[in-house]
């Protein structure tokens, strides 16, 4: 069995980042600049985005954290975006999800200028993947197919599990996975909360994607021995003995399934890590794109 460990797999890649950005600094020019907006005090939330501002000023990307409270409007929210996509100075913007439920999270996704869309959630961004033309990739499926080419896991002709369908993870997931790119050409199968026997369909699966939210979901009953696992699930479950008072549980029984699989993600330490990895490379893509 092969730990499919994210840190030694983003850290390749911000390494490849932090030389592409001193190239970028030693000829002069400003390095490339993501714009976080984080509202709200979600603990999650917060968690994430601090990570993906560290991770920035770790590769020489510079970040800025724009916090707005709970009760902000979501007009107040549009205004800020617009800011940020007249700022010549910033390339990538991402509105942390979720959102207060009095903001409507598919105005504001449709309020970023694609051009800087590096959550890749924008319609504009999902029609082009979706088509396979040049676009950004939603970061934690890019994060999955960077995993992938990492560890030089090969997927061609193999059947493809994803359990979940969010625009975030699931959805892209699957389209990717069956695209005719490196690292796709599966035949894949797309299950959520109404697929009748899932484990049936799961038992089928040489790659399964575990993205649901439900901790601990996917047993080793629903593995087929030898099977790649990746595993999305970050989701806090209280534990007083811990130090923070939760611990990180993934979608996946790791205990029970790591034995049976010929590659599977930890949680954490696996695709949490590479996702940050995806969007750093859309911000320096984004970069890119306006500057050449
Ligand atoms: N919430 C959970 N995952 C993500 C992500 O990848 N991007 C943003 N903006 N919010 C999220």
């Amino acid at each position: 069995m092969t730990l499919l460990d994210g840190k030694i797999a983003s850290q390749a890649i911000k390494e490849q980042l932090k030389t592409a950005t001193q190239a970028i600094i030693s000829n002069g020019k400003r390095p490339p600049h993501l714009a976080a907006i984080l509202v709200g005090n979600d603990g999650a939330s917060e968690t994430y985005v601090a990570s993906k501002v560290k991770n920035c000023e770790e590769t020489g990307f510079l970040s800025t954290l724009i916090r707005l409270p709970a009760d902000v409007t979501e007009s107040d929210l549009l205004e800020k975006i617009s800011h940020l996509n007249s700022d010549s100075g910033v390339d990538g913007i991402l509105v942390q999800l979720p959102l207060p439920r009095h903001i409507r999270e598919s105005v504001i996704i449709q309020a970023i200028n694609p051009d800087k869309d590096v959550d890749g959630f924008h319609p504009i961004s999902a029609g082009k993947l979706v088509q396979g033309l040049p676009t950004f990739i939603p970061a934690t499926p890019y994060g999955i197919l960077l995993m992938l080419e990492h560890f030089q896991l090969s997927t061609k002709g193999k059947h493809a599990v994803v359990i979940g369908r969010s625009n975030i993870v699931g959805r892209p997931m699957s389209i990717l996975l069956s695209s005719n790119i490196p690292f796709g050409n599966c035949t894949v199968t797309l299950c959520h909360s109404h697929t009748p026997d899932l484990a049936a369909i799961t038992r089928q699966a040489d790659i399964l994607v575990a993205a649901l939210g439900k901790p601990e979901f996917v047993t080793a009953d629903m593995i087929k021995p030898g099977a790649i696992v990746i595993d999305v699930g970050i989701t806090r479950v209280a534990d007083p003995s811990a130090k923070k008072g939760f611990r990180i549980k993934g979608d996946v029984a790791f205990q029970e399934v790591a034995p049976l699989c010929e590659a599977i993600t930890p949680v954490p330490g696996g695709v949490g890590l590479m996702t940050i990895a995806g969007l750093l490379k859309n911000t320096l893509q984004a970069y890119q794109n306006h500057t050449s």
